[in-house]
């Protein structure tokens, strides 16, 4: 057996995170048990999003190398990038977030996933059986980030209130990564378009540069 590799995204957050700092002892036993209530919420909800990421992966390498939707397969595999990047960012803060639960002396929250991620889930698999509706993914997508935003800035006030400076910093890293993915969706409206037209096999009318899938001779 060779030496072991660098430690991954989810190993980093658990050595970092993982330390018993514990809360302020000025800290109310209230408020303290809500901090917990409201990281197993987050925590809860980012668990059920990494589960939704991998039938949207699939279902999105499917049509990027399907060759049905030749005209935006530079696109197909931009998105899967961003995703596939997504993905792992979520991964590592799932590690993060278990990490300061446990840290806390509480554990994660068995079955608590939000409506909104199971019906993306379920939307991830039918577009995985019969084609996308990449427009509804992308609008779910967006609102997604922005609730995970809402609930880890709250998680950061709280848990300030609270004295625990490491779970208001891993609530802000988390939050860091949900910021960037949603700048990126709103950076990508005209290629979601471009997308949910490609699959309902409507000319696209591409304005954005080479489309290196469409043939110019004819
Ligand atoms: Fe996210």
């Amino acid at each position: 057996m060779g030496p072991p590799g660098p430690p991954t995204g989810a190993q980093r957050a658990r050595l970092r995170y993982g330390v018993s700092t514990g809360m302020s002892p000025l800290a109310s036993p209230d408020l303290g048990k809500k901090l917990i209530d409201q990281l197993r919420t987050v925590h809860a909800l980012k668990r059920g999003a990494l589960r939704m990421f991998d039938p949207m992966l699939a279902a999105v390498a499917a049509e990027r190398d399907g060759g049905e939707m030749d005209e935006v397969s530079d696109l197909l595999a931009k998105m899967h990038r961003a995703f596939s990047a997504h993905r792992d960012q979520t991964a590592a803060d799932v590690s993060m977030l278990e990490a300061r639960l446990r840290a806390l002396g509480s554990t994660p929250a068995h079955g608590r996933v939000l409506g909104i991620s199971a019906g993306a889930a379920a939307r991830a698999r039918v577009g995985a059986i019969g084609g996308q509706n990449h427009g509804a993914n992308a609008r779910d997508a967006f609102v997604f980030e922005h609730l995970e935003i809402a609930l880890l800035a709250l998680l950061e006030q709280l848990a300030i209130r609270c004295g625990d400076e490491a779970t208001a910093e891993a609530a802000r890293e988390a939050k860091a990564h949900d910021e960037a993915m949603a700048v990126t969706i709103d950076g990508n409206w005209t290629n979601v378009l471009s997308l949910t037209l490609a699959s309902q096999g409507l000319p696209t009318a591409r304005t954005d540069g080479p489309r290196p899938g469409l043939h110019a001779a004819s």
